[in-house]
């Protein structure tokens, strides 16, 4: 398979490739293909060395600018920032193939006094991350939230088992269970199916809640399993 990732120069697009490129052809994005080409570069050869000279690497990471990627991929991981859904996703709508899912682990969380706040319910009139990418990345259907509550330090270590659940958004079941199978590959990862891509909010909403704890009772990259 050939996975995309926009804004994959990032520590989460980082894991992913990780992570995925023992089976498939990862194409890290970047605004900067240059950067994106050292990204990847950096990153096939941690994974060689993480992964040890007896492990069977059949995929690949190569890099390249987000539009050229988006052309190529059959699945689309959109790691950017909340803040350039707009953006990003207008240049990319047209570039996208008709089959390919894309896939939103975006959070729109900012810091406060208090601590980590969900954008959407501090903010009146912001969107959903999820919705928003639906909005803009049309059809509907095609998209799928999932991985908000992984931490990239967890998913960059690619000997260590995640030992946690991700919450899965989706209104095509196809998609959703593809995108399943994708996340399954991730040791100790379990996609929990939660709904409608409409019930996104209640995945996003867990990161900053997550944060909040760690940060108050001094716990490393905390995660969530449903027990
Ligand atoms: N970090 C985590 O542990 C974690 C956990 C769960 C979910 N998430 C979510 O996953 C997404 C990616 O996380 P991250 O920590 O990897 O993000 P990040 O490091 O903040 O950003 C990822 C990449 O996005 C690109 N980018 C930055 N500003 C942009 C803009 N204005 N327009 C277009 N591209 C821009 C940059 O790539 P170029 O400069 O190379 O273009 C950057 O390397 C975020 O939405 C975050 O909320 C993160």
């Amino acid at each position: 398979m050939k996975i995309g990732i926009v804004g994959g120069t990032g520590g989460m697009g980082e894991g992913f490739a990780m992570r995925w490129c023992v089976k498939h052809d990862v194409i890290i994005g970047s605004r900067d293909s240059q950067k994106a080409k050292e990204a990847a570069t950096n990153y096939i050869n941690a994974a060689r060395q993480s992964y040890g000279p007896n492990a069977s690497i059949s995929g690949s990471i190569t890099g390249d600018d987000n539009i050229s990627l988006a052309k190529n991929s059959d699945v689309l991981i959109l790691s950017i920032p909340y803040e350039s859904i707009e953006d990003t996703c207008s240049r990319l709508a047209s570039q996208v193939r008709s089959d390919c899912i894309v896939v939103s682990p975006i959070v729109p969380m900012t810091k406060t006094e208090n601590g980590f706040v969900y954008i959407p319910l501090e903010e009146h009139g912001k969107r959903t991350a999820g919705e928003w990418v639906a909005d803009k990345m049309a059809p509907r259907s095609r998209v799928i939230s999932a991985f908000h509550t992984i931490s990239e330090m967890k998913l960059k270590n690619v000997n260590l088992n995640l030992d946690a659940d991700t919450f899965v958004c989706g209104d095509d079941p196809q998609q959703v269970t593809k995108l399943g199978g994708l996340a399954s590959e991730i040791s100790g990862l379990r996609p929990v199916y939660l709904g409608p891509l409409s019930l996104t909010y209640q995945a996003e909403v867990l990161t900053p809640m997550l944060l909040n704890a760690a940060k108050r009772n001094k716990m490393k990259n905390p995660g969530v399993k449903l027990i």
